[in-house]
């Protein structure tokens, strides 16, 4: 892939002499545009160079090897647990930052009424156009991720992918099914109702009971031994700024070991 550098009289020139259609001809107008602004093409030849490197210094996965690229299993389901688990992330975290818009995470209220955040809950619920709908959607795709990376790792045990040369997946992996589940158990709290509360109460008790730093986690996770304004923020700081970014890099991580060591097939 190259395309000289020429004036922009000589592109338009060469590109009428084409005979393109008009999908093709605005396709090549916007990266010839692109390209002498940002210098998309060289970057884009680097990309293409670092591919070939890191797929030549990698041995061939047997599927290569033998050409079994078109044999049913190598498609086979299973093997898209993965994929499957990415796109419910996607779904949550994009109609989780469309719930941001609304939500607020507080505590405080008049004598006898619920809390600010189950106030705003029932507002998204009962107010919003669409807004049960989207609660619906996040909450759906937070379950279905859990079950799909739970789904996922079962079929990696199962077909022996963990093996090298793929341990340090697995540790990532290992990783990722926990931060799940602390994403599942911080967006549970959020509501602040009773369900809320009391699995609040039970996360208090647990950390109180491990030995020696228990009041220290206690502290550092819910904001003291009792559940207050700190532990909602916590809950919502964890939830919607650092689980975000840490599950995204090591899916990214994650993703990317992948794509060097290539899919590894049933044993
Ligand atoms: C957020 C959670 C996760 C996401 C988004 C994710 C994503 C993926 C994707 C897209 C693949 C490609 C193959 C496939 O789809 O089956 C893959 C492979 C792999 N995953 Fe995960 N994964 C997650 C959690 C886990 C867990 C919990 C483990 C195990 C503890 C794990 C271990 C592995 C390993 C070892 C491979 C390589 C498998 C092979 O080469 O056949 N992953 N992952």
């Amino acid at each position: 892939m190259s395309i000289e550098r020429k004036d922009e009289h000589d592109h338009g020139e060469w590109l009428r002499e084409k005979d393109l259609t008009p999908i093709e001809s605005t396709f090549l107008t916007t990266l010839i545009w692109m390209d002498r602004r940002f210098r998309i093409v060289d970057y884009l030849e680097i990309l293409e160079t670092l591919y070939y490197r890191v797929n030549l210094q990698m041995p061939k996965s047997h599927t290569e090897q033998y050409g079994l690229d078109n044999k049913f299993w190598y498609w086979y389901p299973l093997y898209a647990l993965g994929s499957f688990s990415t796109i419910a992330y996607v779904v949550a975290a994009i109609s989780g930052a469309l719930l941001g818009f609304y939500y607020s995470p507080s505590t405080a209220a008049a004598q006898g009424d619920p809390s600010a955040a189950y106030q705003q809950l029932t507002l998204i619920m009962t107010d919003l156009n669409f807004g049960f709908m989207l609660r619906s959607i996040h909450r759906w795709s937070a379950q279905v991720m859990v079950a799909a990376v739970f789904l996922h790792m079962l079929r990696v045990y199962f077909t022996g992918a963990y093996k090298e040369p793929r341990e340090v997946n697995w540790i990532i992996g290992i990783l990722l099914i926990s931060l799940t589940m602390v994403f599942g158990y911080t967006g549970y709290l959020l509501p602040w109702d009773q369900l809320a509360f009391w699995a609040g109460q039970i996360g208090v008790e647990m950390s109180l009971s491990v030995p020696l730093i228990g009041e220290w986690v206690a502290q550092l996770l819910f904001g003291g031994f009792s559940l207050s304004q700190s532990t909602l923020q916590r809950m919502y700081i964890l939830h919607v700024f650092l689980l975000p970014f840490v599950v995204t890099t090591l899916i990214a991580v994650h993703i990317g070991i992948v794509w060097m060591q290539g899919i590894a097939e049933p044993h």
